[in-house]
């Protein structure tokens, strides 16, 4: 994996363009559209009503005027919150959006906003909480691909979306339901289990922390030599870009994703 052997570094806006617009909102992600993105990051939680939203933490209280867990509230109580006041968007002189833009986002609304796009961006989708739902949140996740026909990639054609989590067994049941659909395998630690380089099984993906990747140069050298592709998250800071160029990694996936592409020369 060096820079001579890398064709292009694929930025993935995290939580949509979440530095300057409200994260996991339509905002957010048409900003990262807008600014370029090659694909968009968002976290997935199921509603009390088992609807799939956008969400990363488990309660509502740091990114709406609500409050509560995701899982104890329907759809229709979600939707009537405000999801972008937080982030003082509304209050800037050049914000024209609507309510919708920075109300709670349905999964379903983002892939009509991908397959809208008017140009290829792909979506990494993380599950949250997997283990707590016993598979729902990926049985719901796989339908909604499948109605979007985005569950089964062609084979001559790499895959607009892929699965990411912390958690190997959510992994693995992606797999086994729709075994070309891409996994990502997210890392926080080098656990000694993964010390070899080597991930779950079915997993071609890694996505290690930056912290990793600044520490552990070697891991990740090993990763990539076992033939993974490397993603890392969250990389927001010039120098960290600069890093991720130079070990010439697959994808960087930032809060930033206008920076990191003026970074890496594209814009
Ligand atoms: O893209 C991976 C990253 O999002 C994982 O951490 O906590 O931001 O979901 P978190
Ligand atoms: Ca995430």
């Amino acid at each position: 994996m060096t820079l001579a052997q890398q064709q292009r570094i694929q930025v993935v806006a995290h939580r949509g363009a979440s530095q300057d617009a409200p994260e996991h909102t339509l905002a957010a992600y048409k900003k990262a559209i807008e600014d370029g993105a090659d694909a968009l990051e968002c976290d997935v939680r199921l509603t009390a009503d088992g609807h799939l939203v956008c969400v990363h933490d488990r309660r509502i209280n740091r990114t709406s005027n609500g409050r509560g867990a995701v899982s104890t509230l329907d759809l229709s109580e979600l939707t009537a919150l405000d999801f972008g006041s937080w982030k003082g968007l509304d209050e800037r002189p050049e914000w024209t959006g609507s309510a919708a833009d920075t109300s709670v986002l349905t999964l379903e609304r983002l892939l009509e906003l991908v397959t809208d796009a008017g140009r290829r961006v792909e979506l990494a989708i993380e599950t949250k909480h997997p283990t707590r739902w016993a598979g729902q949140v990926e049985e719901r996740l796989l339908l909604l691909l499948k109605r979007f026909g985005l569950d089964a990639p062609a084979p001559d054609e790499p895959s607009r979306v892929r699965v990411m989590s912390f958690s190997a067994r959510s992994l693995s049941r992606v797999q086994e339901a729709s075994p070309t659909l891409p996994t990502v395998y997210l890392l926080q630690f080098v656990s000694p289990r993964h010390r070899e380089g080597r991930l779950p099984k079915g997993v071609h993906i890694a996505a290690p922390s930056i912290r990793i990747v600044r520490n552990h140069p070697a891991y990740v050298a090993k990763l990539a030599r076992a033939g993974h592709q490397i993603h890392v998250w969250t990389v927001d800071e010039p120098e960290d870009v600069d890093l991720c160029a130079s070990l010439g990694v697959d994808a960087i996936i930032t809060n930033r994703p206008a920076a990191v592409l003026r970074r890496l020369g594209r814009t």
